[in-house]
């Protein structure tokens, strides 16, 4: 395992210094973090921006390399509710550790109280009864990644060395996302999260076996590494897939495809998020 593959002295040094250039530009009133996915980029035209940092500025950190994410962080409101939004993530497939491709968000929970981290995605459905554009409230997930965040030294201060790992996407903040989804009339599906690593769109075979074997409900490449570093650090995660594609049917499976279909959940996510939002905390 290369030295960048694992949380060390000079890891945590990065974090610390991210952490001191977010709390020098940034206010510390959001308690909440949205990190937008794929495509639903769409949801930041809605926010009020006071503050944006590019990726690219961000000590240690790098801007993302994917066509859909836009690689920038905001500061500002959702429903005259404080947040933070980082438009766009860091993926493994890039070639980026898991430690890495979390360094900002380990650097903005070091850096400010923040409560409740929502994590949305793309993913291709594995549930025969999914559409495209359905939306998924995630209830847990698989790290088919075979990697994990938290290896190597652990900072006491970040968290414990063994993560309880029961309850990642909060039991409570799902029901209240059910209960706001009735309120504003948006579906909800719920079900299991299975994180790969990527670039490639999975094999027929794989499909048949993580269906079959796993149980998973959805398949996408993020999510999983952001979810631990989230709950090493105490806060609690609200997990929301969008449908992109559907794995049950013979389809060829392309980025263009899973872009386009992010057209048609932008305006019932944000629709979610902006009526959720104010009572999450
Ligand atoms: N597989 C993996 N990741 C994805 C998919 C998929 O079908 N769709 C969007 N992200």
């Amino acid at each position: 395992m290369r030295q960048a593959d694992r949380v060390s002295d000079e890891y945590i040094a990065r974090i610390e210094d991210a952490a001191k250039f977010l709390a020098e530009r940034l206010d510390s009133t959001p308690k909440i973090l949205v990190i937008a996915g794929s495509g639903l980029g769409g949801f930041v035209r809605s926010v009020t921006v006071e503050k944006t940092i590019s990726y690219s500025d961000v000590p240690h950190f790098g801007a993302s390399t994917v066509a859909g994410h836009a690689g920038v962080l905001v500061q500002g409101a959702v429903n005259n509710t404080p947040v933070f939004v980082m438009n766009g993530r860091r993926h493994l497939y890039e070639g980026i550790s898991p430690q890495q491709s979390t360094l900002l968000l380990r650097a903005l929970l070091a850096a400010f109280p923040v409560q409740v981290v929502i994590i949305s995605n793309a993913a291709g459905g594995l549930n025969p009864k999914f559409q495209v554009g359905d939306l998924m409230l995630i209830s847990d997930h698989i790290n088919w990644m075979f990697t994990n965040p938290l290896i190597g030294k652990n900072a006491q201060e970040w968290g414990p060395r063994f993560p309880d790992a029961s309850e990642l996407y909060s039991q409570e903040l799902r029901q209240k996302a059910k209960r706001v989804g009735l309120e504003v009339g948006v579906l909800l599906r719920e079900g299991v999260y299975l994180g790969g690593l990527g670039p490639s769109y999975e094999t027929r075979a794989e499909v048949h076996m993580l269906r079959a074997i796993h149980g998973a409900d959805a398949v996408g490449m993020s999510t999983v590494p952001e979810t631990l570093v989230a709950n090493h650090m105490g806060r609690r995660v609200l997990g929301i897939s969008f449908i992109s594609n559907l794995l049950t049917v013979p389809a060829v499976t392309t980025h263009e495809e899973v872009m386009e279909n992010a057209g048609l959940v932008e305006e019932k996510f944000t629709k979610l998020l902006t009526a959720l939002i104010p009572h999450l905390t």
